[in-house]
């Protein structure tokens, strides 16, 4: 199909320095819990997870707790259903696929855990999907229940435009514009698919650090070594 021009939208972790903001991965979390949750599982993800960006062990402990999940079979072969703990994983918003397309006009909201892998440009392009729904151009056909979006391939999309201005109210009273939100969401997704990138970089700059100074100490010796050679 047509290559879309992405925005150049710029990251906290993006580039070799790079790190995740951990206000935003907060409030990313806050979004995609108050709002992408009703549609999109996270499967890769347990409660305990969200340790590592930043929350308190009593603030995980009662997220975990306000979400059922089913359990079981218990002593009378039975399901049943109980608040997660830590080591539950994010809980799924609908049973199986089938049920997951008949309450989204017969389209499958994919599983986020690695979306900013899946796609090309993942966290650019996500962020460019979250904030690109505008009204079709004119001489545009949308198909019943689809909506006009600009990055998406075909611009056909069954997902509704979800971000409006203040749809979540922050705990931390960061202004929730619908770009700060997408921006937010976007950091989580993508600390969530790649939650090493942050060590990994680090190690490399130690490497790296380690391998110039090797080198100095190296070249030092060879000068002493060869000193009296003439
Ligand atoms: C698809 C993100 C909320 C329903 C997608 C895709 C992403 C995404 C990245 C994949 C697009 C692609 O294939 O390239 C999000 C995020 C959300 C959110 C970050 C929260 C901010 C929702 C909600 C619903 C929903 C609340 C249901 C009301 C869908 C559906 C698709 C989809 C049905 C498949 C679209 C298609 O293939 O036409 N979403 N989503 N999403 N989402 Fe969401």
């Amino acid at each position: 199909g047509e290559a879309i021009a992405l925005p150049d939208t710029r990251f906290s972790f993006a580039g070799f320095f790079g790190t995740y903001d951990r206000g935003s991965l907060q409030r990313g979390f806050q979004v995609y819990k108050e709002v992408c949750a009703a549609c999109h599982a996270m499967r890769q993800l347990s409660y305990r997870n969200l340790l590592e960006i930043g929350l308190s062990e009593a603030q995980v402990r009662a997220i975990a707790a306000s979400f059922q999940v089913v359990d079981g079979p218990n002593d009378q072969g039975e399901m049943f259903e109980r608040p997660a703990r830590l080591s539950d994983r994010f809980r799924r918003p609908f049973p199986n696929e089938a049920a997951a397309r008949a309450a989204n006009n017969g389209a499958y909201p994919p599983d986020l855990s690695v979306m900013t892998k899946a796609r090309h440009n993942g966290a650019v392009y996500v962020h460019a999907l979250l904030t690109g729904y505008q009204d079709p151009p004119a001489g545009f056909t949308l198909m019943d229940g689809m909506n006009y979006n600009a990055y998406f391939p075909g611009h056909q999309i069954a997902m509704p435009n979800v971000l409006n201005p203040g749809q979540v109210e922050y705990a931390d009273r960061t202004e929730s514009t619908v770009d700060q939100m997408a921006r937010d969401v976007t950091t989580f997704l993508a600390w969530a698919a790649e939650p090493e990138a942050e060590q990994r970089r680090a190690m490399g700059i130690r490497i790296i650090l380690f391998l110039i100074i090797l080198g100095g100490l190296t070249y030092a010796v060879k000068r002493k070594v060869w000193a009296d050679v003439k």
